[in-house]
């Protein structure tokens, strides 16, 4: 498995970052992958209080505190592998929910999100080169925030997700057209909640909707998947890779991971062929 950094964004709140972010993570781990999972979402954190259960004792170093220089990547990850049983390390980098952090990453100047990027940047490879890790998620605020576009530039495939609601498309026609082309080496597209369950319940539905969506979004589409009742009435707390390892949420995000590592091997004919 080629190493690899994936954000997951999308151009408006609530489309599932989150849930899709953390259960991917934690299906890598439970493979023995070690993964890192990031909270990009300074705006609104929450990877604190999914993981409050793996998390022991205060936090003492947020990803806040690295990307200011107060303190070195390492002490900025928590392992909560043994907490969740998991076979892999999964490795989290936390945004800081205090309202004091939050406004003060809101009223951060250009200059320092210059150096954030780059701080950004050696974070990532100092978890591919020194701490083993092969799989790095970030989790990011909706629209284009600074530390959003950042997760996008840094990372090596950004996913859009999206669900079926008008207004979430269009915000996802314009951040294909003025954000990713321009700033993301690979862009897809995770078309996430389609309602009702039914509508992609078969595998040839599903591959007539991301053949629909595909055309109308000129973009490639790596899934569809359905909402599911309980996933949205679950504790935010539970973690569905752990919790309720057969369920069809997690079917539909392993299909998702298996065509993410696909994409390396594009790249790597690509290099191979430009070699
Ligand atoms: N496939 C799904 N089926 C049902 N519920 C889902 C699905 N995906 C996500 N949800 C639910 O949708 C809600 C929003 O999810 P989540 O917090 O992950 O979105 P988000 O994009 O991270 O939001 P924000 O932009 O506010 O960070 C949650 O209640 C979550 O459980
Ligand atoms: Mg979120």
């Amino acid at each position: 498995m080629r190493k690899k950094a994936i954000s997951i964004h999308s151009s408006r709140g609530g489309t599932g970052k989150t849930v899709i972010a953390t259960n991917l993570a934690a299906i890598y781990a439970v493979k023995g992958v070690n993964v890192a999972l990031l909270d990009l979402d300074f705006c609104a954190p929450s990877l604190v209080d999914v993981f409050s259960k793996g998390i022991s004792g205060s936090v003492k170093h947020w990803l806040n505190d690295f990307l200011d220089g107060r303190c070195r990547a390492e002490q900025a990850l928590i392992d909560v592998s043994k907490a969740y049983g998991l076979k892999g390390k999964l490795l989290l980098g936390l945004a800081n929910p205090s309202i004091e952090a939050i406004r003060n990453m809101m009223e951060k100047s250009r200059a320092w999100e210059v150096t954030a990027v780059k701080r950004l940047f050696s974070l990532r490879s100092r978890l591919f080169d020194a701490m083993d890790v092969y799989c790095c998620i970030l989790d990011t605020s909706p629209g284009v925030q600074y530390m959003s576009v950042n997760a996008v530039v840094s990372s090596d495939i950004a996913v859009a997700v999206a669900t079926l609601d008008s207004l979430d498309l269009k915000g996802l026609e314009n951040m294909l057209a003025e954000l990713y082309d321009a700033f993301a080496k690979r862009s897809v597209v995770l078309i996430n909640k389609v309602f009702p369950e039914t509508r992609v319940w078969s595998s040839d539905e599903q591959t007539d909707l991301i053949g629909k969506m595909e055309k109308t979004l000129k973009h490639r589409v790596i899934g569809v998947i359905p909402c599911y009742c309980d996933v949205l009435q679950a504790k935010r707390t539970s973690l569905l890779a752990v919790d309720k390892p057969y369920h069809p949420f997690l079917r539909n995000l392993e299909e998702v991971a298996e065509k993410l590592d696909g994409i390396k091997e594009v790249d790597m004919e690509e290099q191979v062929l430009a070699e």
